[in-house]
C-alpha cells in the first residue's frame, strides 16, 4: 500500500485539506491549544455549530463545517488525559484516530490533517502517541477501501516533527 501518511510542521488552521481534526474537550465549547486556534480561525460560526452537538465522549468524533477555515470540515475528537497509561489511554487515543477517519470517509473526505491529539494540555507522552497514531492509522487504512489520498500528521514544533518522522520511518 502506497503510504498515504505524511508528517509536516506547521499550523493546522491554515492547511488546505478537506478536513482538519481538532483536539477538543468533552464540552466541544473550545479551549486553548489547537482547539483555541481552530475556533479563532474558523470564527464564531464554529462555536455556534458545536453548541448544537451536546458534547462528545472521549475517544469519539463529531463533524462540523469549517466556516472561515480553508478546510471544508472540522472533525472534533476528544483525546484521553494521560494518567500514567493504565486507565485505557492508549485504547482511547487509538479510537480518536479510527473514529475520525470513519467520519471523514463517510463524508467523502480525500485529505485530512491531524494534530498530535492529547500531546499538549492532556499530557500524553509525545513519542508513544506518535507511534500509536502511525500504527493505528496504517492499520485502519490497509483494512478497507476508503478514498483517502492524504493523511497529514501536523507537528506544531520541531520535536514533534522528529517524533512523527521516527514513527513513520520505523
Ligand atoms: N496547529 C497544529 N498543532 C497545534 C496547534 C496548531 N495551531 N496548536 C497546538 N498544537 C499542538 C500542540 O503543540 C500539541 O502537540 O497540538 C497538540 C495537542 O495539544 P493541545 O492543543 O493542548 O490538545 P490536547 O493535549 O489534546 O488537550 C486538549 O486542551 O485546548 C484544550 O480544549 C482543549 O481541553 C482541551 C485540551
Amino acid at each position: 500500500m502506497e503510504d498515504l501518511l505524511r508528517c509536516v510542521q506547521g499550523d493546522i488552521t491554515g492547511m488546505e485539506v478537506d478536513a482538519i481534526v481538532n483536539a477538543a474537550n468533552n464540552s466541544l465549547l473550545g479551549g486553548g491549544g489547537v482547539d483555541g486556534a481552530i475556533h479563532q480561525a474558523a470564527g464564531p460560526g464554529l462555536l455556534a455549530a458545536c453548541r448544537l452537538l451536546g458534547g462528545c465522549p472521549t475517544g469519539e468524533a463529531r463533524l462540523t463545517d469549517g466556516y472561515l477555515l480553508p478546510a471544508r470540515y472540522v472533525i472534533h475528537t476528544v483525546g484521553p488525559v494521560w494518567q500514567g497509561g493504565g486507565e485505557g489511554e492508549p485504547e482511547l487515543l487509538a479510537a480518536c484516530y479510527r473514529n475520525s477517519l470513519e467520519l471523514a470517509v463517510s463524508r467523502g473526505v480525500a485529505s485530512i490533517a491531524f494534530p498530535a491529539i492529547s500531546c499538549g494540555v492532556y499530557g500524553y507522552p509525545l513519542e508513544a502517541a506518535c507511534i500509536l497514531a502511525v500504527g493505528e492509522l496504517r492499520a485502519w487504512l490497509s483494512g478497507r477501501p476508503h478514498g483517502l489520498r492524504e493523511v497529514r500528521l501536523v507537528a506544531f514544533d520541531a520535536r514533534a516533527l522528529d517524533a512523527y518522522r521516527r514513527a513513520i520511518e520505523a
